[in-house]
């Protein structure tokens, strides 16, 4: 069910990554429409059950009405994107600000190439700011994921090709088009715009920091192109002044960190091929480059996870023990809680818990990243038996 490969840390100041804070896409976010910080919950009694001391779940499935947390980082891209081609100067970023130097000015074009979430972020930040979407979405996509970025407006299309041939595919029809591309993932010459969508994701720990109560010793990290991580553990250093022992999971047929990490390369390494899984947010086969350093500096741990381990954490979190919260959690979010629930309960995992470190005194924290987006999907594997 699982691959694991460790790494020691290598060495390296804590420092190197405090940035100074910056809380201009915090305060933009801030600003949204129906804004309120996403709920950190404490499973006191799933903890209790799994041999830890505490388990916090961040539960993105709430972040507005869209049951994803990408919106974050999509929509600030997206402003500083106009803040830029029209160049204002604006010196508080909010969405009236910004819609108020917008009256005046012809709309754009965004474009992206994605799973479904963030597009369907894309396309609300494209509504919200009065500009034009066009979401392209891999092989295999779910039609549900597709309404929803037309139903917020997009042109929106179910490409026959992986995710990372729907990037290079959203890029050329930016440059034909003269269009926006809102990519989470750097390309030559591409960087401004993943940077800031890395940005918008620290929002989450900005979060984190007035909601946690234990501070974790474990953060369970779900990659994708390694974005969100890759933010994440930057935030969190920065904020916290720290970093627990970071586990990177990923889809075993879309596992680009875990072979980078165990091929030793200082490069990333890749993945082709339709990378099918249920996780179709983590099923990017290119690591993101701006990504990939901070997660290979930082992470002690990556895991190569199947299908199931997906599964038994949307079941975990549907089903809650004694008075924990029910989180609906969709298949690229609920892996962190199949990850730990597995390697606490089942035996062969012994000594991988050994070399994690993880026993009563663990405090673990992970983020259900989505909710249920492929509502059909969701209900068909906690029908299942
Ligand atoms: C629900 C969900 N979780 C996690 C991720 C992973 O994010 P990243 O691709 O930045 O690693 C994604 C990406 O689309 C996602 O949609």
């Amino acid at each position: 069910m699982l691959k694991a490969h460790i790494q020691t840390r290598e060495k390296f100041e804590l420092n190197e990554m405090f940035e100074p804070e910056d809380l201009t896409s915090f305060n933009f976010h801030k600003s949204l429409p129906d804004y309120k910080p996403t709920p950190l919950y404490e499973l006191d009694n799933l903890a209790h059950d799994l041999g830890v001391k505490s388990l916090a779940v961040k539960d993105e499935s709430q972040r507005f009405d869209l049951k994803a947390f990408k919106i974050l980082g999509a929509a600030w891209a997206m402003a500083k994107a106009l803040v830029d081609y029209h160049q204002f100067n604006i010196e508080d970023i909010t969405l009236s600000n910004l819609q108020r130097e917008l009256l005046e000015k012809d709309s754009l074009t965004f474009v992206t190439a994605t799973d479904g979430n963030h597009g369907r972020g894309v396309a609300r930040a494209a509504r919200w700011l009065g500009q034009n979407s066009v979401v392209y979405l891999p092989h295999g996509a779910a039609k549900e994921r597709l309404n929803a970025a037309l139903a917020e407006g997009a042109k929106a299309e179910i490409l026959p090709m992986n995710y990372d041939d729907a990037v290079r595919y959203a890029s050329k029809m930016a440059s034909e088009n003269n269009w926006i591309l809102i990519q989470d993932t750097a390309l030559p010459y591409y960087e401004n715009i993943p940077i800031n969508i890395m940005k918008g994701y620290e929002t989450l720990v900005h979060e984190i920091k007035d909601q946690v109560s234990l501070l974790p010793t474990h953060l369970i990290l779900q990659a994708g192109v390694g974005s969100f991580a890759g933010s994440f553990i930057k935030a969190f250093a920065r904020e916290f002044k720290y970093l627990p022992t970071v586990i990177i999971v990923e889809p075993e047929e879309a596992n680009c960190y875990y072979i980078s990490a165990k091929s030793g390369k200082d490069n990333p390494q890749v993945v082709t091929g339709m990378l099918k899984t249920i996780m179709a947010g983590l099923a990017c086969g290119e690591p993101n480059p701006l990504a990939f350093d901070i997660i290979m500096r930082t992470a002690q741990c990556f895991v190569s996870a199947c299908d199931e381990v997906a599964k038994l954490g949307i079941k975990r979190l549907a089903k809650p023990l004694g008075d924990d919260p029910v989180i609906v959690a969709g298949e690229s979010g609920s892996v962190g809680i199949g990850l730990i629930s597995l390697l606490m309960k089942d035996e062969k995992y012994i000594s991988l818990r050994k070399e994690l470190n993880l026993d009563v005194n663990s405090k673990i924290m992970c983020v259900n990243t989505e909710g249920d987006t492929d509502s059909y999907n969701y209900m068909k594997i906690l029908n299942e038996k």
